[in-house]
């Protein structure tokens, strides 16, 4: 499923080249275990900037980075856990920080899944292609920032609706910047212009997220890792157990730690998100909504469906209100004195984006319909972080008006503890199937694949999901050889 061969004189010019730009490439073992890197890269990295054009950042792909902007180290994986005062449920829920990862928000790692098996084989030539990365924002964002770490050219392909701050920073990294229409869910258009660049060019290599299993296969290992350790740190009694774990889909490359966290705590529950206004996953429904980087109006072929146990629909207005009350000063006064949550908590609050209050509100919902207690814990992601909506929130104040502690107050009590558990379904085995069914419209009758390829994915686990979910270490061994070859180690 991730193909390993080798292309003996593409990775003869990669391995050159990285000599010559001075490449290191971490591997999988190392983005899991960072403590673990030698100390010589430790005391290097203490030069460089957190967003820095400089390839000792490819080691600084992890959830472990000291959180600050220069210079930073690594310590245990970066996490908030948010009180029953902000939540309203009696669960812990605990939230992977996305924002201290280079270009600030996890994707980094999925683009580096994708990239680096092609790279250390040889079936990219780092020198002759162009790396093309189709994305709703930061994905192709993180490809972008991962290609100039390794001088390689790279064709960003976005929605032309996405924000100004995904644009404005890309200008300034990606070689080409391909803008598609629509915004959020049109990834049609993304796929047609993908095509039309394969069709019309001969030196382009497509890194598609949806169906790549380098980006599963990141997520498996280093999200899934990061969340049990970080479950295991703080589970507090013996009783503590990892109930569940909640994840909004764009690729469904951050879901694929599910399948990590269930092979060690299998009576733990797998949620998947999207959003209401495109309830695709819920309804086979279709729509627009304001949630950068999910929901997409398809099923990525990378989504391990017979492994989700739940589907939750959230409503764009719920996130887009929070976004404010997280952000304005009157929200966060009205959260410290009438709401009673810990300054040191709301304070924190600009580490979630859009998506991650999103997903914040998946976790809530998974808590109140399985009625979880203190004992529990409930995992999420936050993918980026409010760095990334600047330009939304202007919006929401210049089409809302002011904001005041009554209007804060209001969107607490509806938009976070009037949650309910509504538009959510708990999937047997037909549910299920209904959603890994509906891949067949994208991926064989579009993109490709072959019926047959799409039967495997549901009754072939083992020599499908199970064979990527083997392939890490191997993919490490070419790493460390490419590494020593380049004579930098
Ligand atoms: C902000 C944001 N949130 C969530 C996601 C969804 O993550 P995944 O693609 O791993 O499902 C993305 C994907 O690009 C994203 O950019």
């Amino acid at each position: 499923m991730i193909d390993l061969t080798i292309n003996t004189e593409n990775l003869a010019r990669n391995i050159e080249l990285a000599r010559q730009r001075n490449v290191v490439i971490p591997t999988f073992q190392q983005m899991k275990h960072p403590e673990t890197l030698p100390e010589k890269i430790k005391v290097r990295i203490k030069n460089v900037g957190l967003w820095d054009i400089d390839p000792l950042n490819l080691f600084r792909v992890t959830w472990k980075n000291e959180p600050k902007e220069h210079g930073g180290q690594f310590g245990q994986t970066n996490y908030i856990e948010l009180p029953q005062e902000l939540t309203g449920v009696r669960a812990r829920i605990i939230c992977l920080v996305g924002k201290w990862f280079p270009t600030g928000c996890h994707k980094v790692g999925a683009s580096y899944g994708c990239l680096v098996p092609r790279l250390v084989t040889g079936q990219f030539d780092a020198v002759n292609h162009k790396a093309v990365w189709p994305s709703t924002g930061n994905y192709c964002r993180g490809g972008a920032f991962n290609s100039k770490l390794l001088s390689v050219y790279s064709v960003a392909i976005l929605p032309r609706g996405m924000s100004k701050e995904r644009f404005d920073w890309l200008e300034t990294i990606a070689s080409e910047i391909i803008a598609t229409p629509g915004t959020e869910s049109n990834v049609k258009e993304i796929f047609d212009k993908t095509r039309e660049l394969r069709t019309t060019r001969d030196d382009v290599m497509i890194f598609n997220q949806f169906e790549e299993m380098g980006n599963h296969l990141w997520h498996y290992e280093v999200t899934g890792n990061a969340i049990a350790e970080t479950f295991e740190r703080i589970k507090g009694s013996k009783n503590g157990r990892l109930a569940a774990a909640c994840f909004t889909s764009g690729s469904a490359g951050t879901i694929g730690c599910g399948d990590f966290l269930k092979e060690k705590y299998p009576n733990m529950k797998l949620a998947v998100g999207e959003a209401l206004q495109c309830p695709t996953l819920l309804n086979n429904g279709y729509g627009e909504h304001r949630i950068e980087g999910i929901g997409d109006k398809h099923v990525p072929w990378i989504h391990n469906v017979r492994n989700t146990d739940m589907v939750i629909a959230i409503d764009d207005d719920d996130s887009q209100h929070l976004l404010r009350l997280f952000n304005d000063p009157q929200g966060k006064q009205f959260l410290k004195e009438e709401a009673g949550v810990a300054a040191e908590v709301v304070d924190n609050l600009d580490l979630f984006g859009i998506s991650g209050i999103a997903n914040l509100l998946c976790a809530i919902k998974t808590a109140k319909y399985y009625e979880l207690a203190e004992d529990d814990i409930v995992a999420t992601v936050l993918t980026d972080s409010a760095v990334m909506y600047g330009s939304r929130i202007k919006e929401l104040a210049g089409a809302e008006g002011a904001y005041s502690l009554t209007r804060a107050a209001a969107d607490f009590g509806r938009h976070l503890l009037g949650v309910r558990t509504d538009a959510m379904e708990e999937l047997g085995y037909r549910g299920r199937k209904r959603i890994h069914d509906l891949k067949y419209y994208t991926w064989v009758e579009q993109q490709g694949k072959t019926a047959a390829e799409l039967d495997d994915l549901w009754y072939d686990c083992e020599g499908t999901w199970g064979a990527v979910h083997k392939t890490a270490p191997q993919i490490d061994e070419l790493i460390e050889d490419f590494n020593r070859r380049t004579g930098l180690i």
